[in-house]
């Protein structure tokens, strides 16, 4: 039987590029059942939902998932539950999607694209590993209310709850352990526990995991100093494992190391493997229909998606050898093209991968 993956395009420019995605996908000479819906401001549009029932019942029972991106600026006055961006974590909560995993690596040819010394990226090739359904993200209690205590007690104040519990931590440190052993055997668990109760738990789960592992080396780092060590020396890290809110952040700055956000993929993945893939972009509406957008981060997510959840490694690295032939052929969207290169837009740079699949 065919795999069956839904494909929700979302806001911005993501009908574009998960259209490339498809496109790739076709060109493979194998055959998918390929289901779309909408989602995000598309999803309320429709129907009055970022994440409407029949695209939660197509995600849930669909194979894999590959999404383009939510948002869009029309869609920020609405009040939070109705925001595109609750799509994203309803379909998390609700898949119960609790790892992310999101490589940075650079592409030779891209060395020059990247704000940083090409000597400090030139090979880079990290994997950060976000827990996705923890955090201050769900912790309750949260919301508004009058302070009770401190300095500014009756004062109205807004807070939210980080939290997590022992098996939540451990269940992330055996994939982030076994992604490890399967790379350089390093891992740095990043938290906050100079400061932080939950990160000191956080930092004592992770070495009680570590036992199971010891052909791995963990390391620990405060987050403060894992963003700076990220744009000193990028490439002293293997995989580093953090939690949500710490991995929201340093997954866009390690993204960015690699010249542009345009080329990275994300999966987001359950206990069996079944996961969403997805850019680690945005849906940056300012360029949407514009055929400017870099569809490579989606393509190379639909490779992730082959790989780790419909068990066709060999149709993957098919994908992934086409963006490398394509980008050594000098093709680039805007956002990755310097002089001397030759610039393409969105849809002729997903005729190109697909034409370079062998
Ligand atoms: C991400 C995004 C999401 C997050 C938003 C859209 C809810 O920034 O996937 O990194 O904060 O996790
Ligand atoms: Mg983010």
């Amino acid at each position: 039987m065919s795999p069956r993956i839904a494909v929700l395009p979302g806001d911005g420019i993501g009908p574009e590029i998960t259209a490339q995605a498809v496109k790739v996908l076709n060109a493979l000479g194998r055959s998918f059942e390929i289901e779309e819906a909408p989602v995000g401001g598309a999803g309320y549009a429709a129907s009055g939902h970022p994440l409407p029932e029949r695209t939660l019942a197509l995600a849930k029972s669909a194979d894999a998932i590959l999404l383009g991106a939510v948002g869009d600026w029309q869609y920020d006055r609405l009040e939070r539950p109705l925001r595109p961006e609750q799509a994203i974590l309803g379909l998390r909560r609700q898949l119960a999607l609790f790892v992310n995993l999101r490589p940075a690596m650079l592409y030779p040819e891209l060395a020059s694209a990247s704000t940083l010394k090409a000597e400090v990226v030139s090979g880079l090739d990290i994997l950060i590993i976000r827990d996705l359904t923890g955090d201050v993200y769900f912790g309750e209690p949260r919301g508004t209310r009058r302070a009770s205590d401190g300095p500014f007690s009756g004062c109205a104040e807004g807070f939210d709850t980080m939290r997590y519990s022992a098996p939540e931590i451990a269940r992330v440190a055996h994939v982030a352990f076994r992604a490890a052993q399967k790379r350089g055997r390093r891992l740095c668990s990043v938290d906050k526990a100079n400061v932080l109760e939950t990160s000191q738990f956080w930092r004592d789960t992770m070495t009680e995991v570590a036992r199971d592992y010891p052909d791995v080396e963990l390391t620990h780092m405060y987050v403060d100093n894992a963003a700076m060590q990220l744009v000193r020396a990028p490439k002293t890290f293997d995989v580093i494992v953090t939690g949500n809110l710490f991995g929201d952040i340093l997954s866009d700055e390690a993204a960015m190391l690699t010249g542009s956000i345009g080329m990275l993929p994300s999966a987001s993945l359950d206990a069996n493997g079944k996961g969403l893939y997805e850019p680690s972009h945005g849906s940056a509406p300012d360029i949407a229909g514009k055929d400017m957008a870099n569809p490579l981060a989606t393509i190379l997510s639909a490779a992730m998606m082959l790989r780790h959840s419909l068990n066709l490694p060999n149709e993957a690295a098919r994908i992934e050898a086409a963006v490398r032939r394509v980008l050594a052929q000098g093709l680039r969207t805007p956002d990755i093209w310097t002089a001397g290169t030759h610039k393409v837009g969105t849809g002729e740079m997903g005729d190109a991968v697909a034409a370079a699949l062998t």
